[in-house]
């Protein structure tokens, strides 16, 4: 109960949430109450993910079902904004997967509008735009071309299966993203070693990393991650739910090593719909099972506000 207060009040940012991987389940219900009628499966307890491929099929499965148009897209991000509010958030970055607009009715700015307009007033939102390694390709090319000209998008990050090939198309993007006024970031060091962490800092030149966990096999990348200065925003108990390499137990999560040798982290959900799990029971589990103490939990939210989009004023009223 001490914890749970404190991590409340805790003023605090989610950096690493992937929007779809948010779906509430009350609209899923409401969309369908019969098929829907029972929590879906993977809320059980010590749920673990076979594979990522699980993982990804059933993340399309349930995705495609309900985000259709920029009404539905709307609807969720009230529920998921709100709730990011009632844990004690006050910045969120949220990232939806760009090519799923190839086959919805609305455009890409129209989802975003959808998505912002959603945002209670005391929540700083920024939105991204996220991508495959291999979906630079046919219609999508055009479609990662024009979201760099999109006004209301803040950024793009790199996600999905990590082992597919870096494609040279990727360092050309980010590049102009940069150009453009876009913020750019990359999940890499989750189902990939150190070595690709050290290749998207390299080839994308991005500062900000989605897990980064698996950097940890390298002591060259953790040294590297402090001097240049470069964030992982790190979902704990997504990488025990998909069994990344090297976490057998939430007690071996490398987080408590990264943050003894003293890299910029952050504390995120990731995809709280297939995790059956919180933000807030995030930092719960950093206390229970790896030793944090309450100031250590603190100096971790107040990371999440540096990294954060905002302008040094904004920032410092916030930490
Ligand atoms: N890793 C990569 N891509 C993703 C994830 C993840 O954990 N969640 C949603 N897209
Ligand atoms: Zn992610």
């Amino acid at each position: 109960p001490e914890l749970a207060a404190f991590v409340r009040d805790l003023p605090k940012t989610e950096t690493h949430l992937h929007i779809e991987g948010a779906c509430p389940f009350q609209l899923l219900k409401q969309l369908d109450p019969i098929k829907h009628s029972q929590p879906p499966p993977f809320w059980a307890d010590d749920f673990r993910y076979r594979s990522f491929q699980q993982f990804m099929d059933l993340y399309v499965q349930y995705c495609s079902e309900f985000y259709t148009d920029a009404k539905r897209f709307h609807e969720a991000a009230k529920i998921i904004l709100k709730n990011c509010v009632d844990q004690g958030c006050r910045y969120v970055e949220t990232s939806f997967h760009l090519p799923t607009l190839l086959y919805l009715s609305d455009d890409g700015p129209t989802i975003i509008d959808a998505i912002r307009s959603a945002a209670p007033a005391e929540l700083e939102l920024r939105i991204f735009a996220g991508m495959c390694h291999n979906d630079y390709k046919d219609a999508g090319k055009d479609l990662i071309d024009s979201c760099l000209t999109w006004e209301g998008l803040d950024g793009i990050d790199l996600h999905g299966p990590e082992d597919l090939p870096l494609e040279p198309w990727t360092a050309d993007i980010w590049e102009k993203a940069r150009l453009a006024g876009k913020f750019t970031k990359a999940h890499a060091g989750e189902f990939m070693g150190s070595d690709f962490v050290d290749r998207v800092i390299d080839d994308l030149k991005v500062t900000r990393i989605e897990h980064g966990v698996r950097s940890i096999e390298n002591p060259a990348t953790v040294e590297r991650l402090v001097r240049e200065n470069i964030a992982l925003d790190v979902c704990p108990i997504s990488n025990l739910k998909l069994a990344v390499e090297g976490i057998p137990s939430m007690n071996r999560h490398p987080i408590r090593e990264l943050f003894d040798a003293g890299v910029l982290l952050t504390v995120n959900s990731d995809d709280p719909f297939f995790f059956g799990n919180s933000l807030s029971e995030d930092y719960y589990a950093l206390v229970q099972e790896l030793g944090f103490s309450l100031p250590e939990l603190a100096k971790l939210a107040a990371n999440g506000f540096q990294v954060a989009l905002l302008s040094e004023e904004s920032r410092a009223s916030y930490m």
